[in-house]
């Protein structure tokens, strides 16, 4: 990376590198924009953002992958309006850290990543966390300032109405172990997995073009079911506050379609502190199956699979060693997320290529999900693992 960043600006004096990992979320889907529980893990797999000071007054921004940037002096970035694109990500940060009165100095970025994109692995918040970094290069700020100034660039800039997860995970993720976060208190507690599980992501290589539209009318149909709920609940702010028999006893009242989505969320609220004190307890055939039933309501009652992440679903299931899996992330495309045997991995692997290729014509990377730490500078190349 070092090498790759001296080609596009001739010189690497005063290079800094910062990381931010990708995530895979355990469970607890759509659950955090309604204020409630995840249980997500941060990945080996990471974006890294080299910076170093520019003497032309200008930030540049090179992205590896897209082999192209941008350049802008610095006094216009507050001024910029979004593209549309990738870049989109760290304009936007850079907008928020301006707003937040930390300047942004001319330098030039240069950015790799080794979280695929559109995967529901969250490229984006590893975009936005590692440029984030960058652009402080070194200033302080909190660390749950820097995750929800992140999340403020996606929802304001990129115009994303997305919760906190992702951005919270990159920020606070650990080594070996998931991290329980109350998204309303912004808590988090480790959640170590027990002996005798690995995690896989599988990607079905495809994000429908409905994920963005459907993401923002799942927002509203939630905040459509607060404003029912409340009728009958007194006191409910959101769908977290409604435990699964207070909602069952009052769903009537919603429309069938808004009382589904409800049904979702209230369920795997609860879902994901089952999961957690199972985890604990070491249960895996509770967490195997805790999992297809985070799935099934997200397929019948929240409406965001397609019919790609079910049939790796389905597929998972029948092999051996198998303790339970599921969409993760936004949905509509993108990964499952398998609970296995790590003896069983090098048989899951082969036999779900084979099955995903032979129904649709693809070969689905398989990703092995190793918790890994948060966001941070690199000190040392040892820990550039690409
Ligand atoms: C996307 C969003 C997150 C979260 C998930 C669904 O990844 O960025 O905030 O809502 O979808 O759980």
């Amino acid at each position: 990376m070092i090498e790759e960043f001296r080609k596009v600006y001739g010189s690497v004096e005063g290079l800094r590198v910062f990381r931010a990992p990708g995530r895979v979320n355990l469970i607890g889907e759509h659950t955090d924009y309604n204020l409630g529980f995840v249980c997500p893990a941060a990945l080996q797999l990471a974006t890294y953002v080299g910076t170093a000071p520019a003497d032309d007054g200008k930030l540049n921004i090179y992205s590896e992958q897209y082999r192209m940037g941008g350049e802008w002096p610095v006094s216009e970035v507050a001024h910029l309006q979004p593209m549309h694109v990738w870049i989109d990500y760290p304009l936007g940060v850079a907008h928020e850290l301006i707003q937040a009165g930390f300047g942004i100095e001319p330098a030039n970025l240069y950015i790799r990543s080794t979280v695929p994109e559109g995967s529901g692995l969250s490229s984006s918040a590893a975009l936005e966390v590692s440029s984030a970094l960058a652009f402080l290069n070194g200033r302080a700020m909190e660390p749950l300032e820097l995750a929800r100034l992140c999340q403020r660039a996606e929802r304001e800039f990129v115009g994303m109405p997305c919760g906190i997860m992702d951005q919270y995970i990159s920020v606070f993720g650990r080594e070996h172990s998931a991290v329980e976060i109350d998204c309303r208190s912004l808590g988090h507690r480790d959640v170590p997995l027990p002996a005798g599980i690995t995690f896989v992501a599988v990607n079905t290589m495809v994000k429908h073009a409905l994920a963005g539209s459907a993401y923002k009318e799942r927002v509203r149909e939630c905040a459509e079911a607060v404003e029912g709920l409340r009728l009958q609940l007194p006191g409910v702010a959101s769908l977290r506050d409604v435990t699964v028999e207070q909602f069952e006893s009052v769903a009537n009242v919603l429309p069938p379609i808004v009382a589904k989505r409800a049904r979702h969320v209230v369920t795997e609220d609860d879902r994901v502190e089952r999961f957690v004190a199972a985890s604990a307890a070491g249960d895996l055939e509770l967490m195997g199956r805790l999992l297809v039933e985070s799935h099934r309501s997200l397929q019948h009652d929240y409406e965001v699979s397609c019919e790609e992440l079910d049939f790796l679903v389905e597929a998972a299931l029948g092999i051996a060693g198998v303790y339970g899996a599921r969409m993760t992330g936004g949905g509509f495309g993108g990964c499952t997320v398998t609970l296995l045997q790590p003896e069983a991995l090098d048989d899951f692997r082969r036999e779900i290529t084979a099955a995903y290729q032979r129904q649709f014509g693809k070969t689905p990377a398989v990703y092995e999900c190793t918790p890994s730490a948060g966001a941070g500078e690199v000190t040392s190349p040892q820990t550039l693992i690409f």
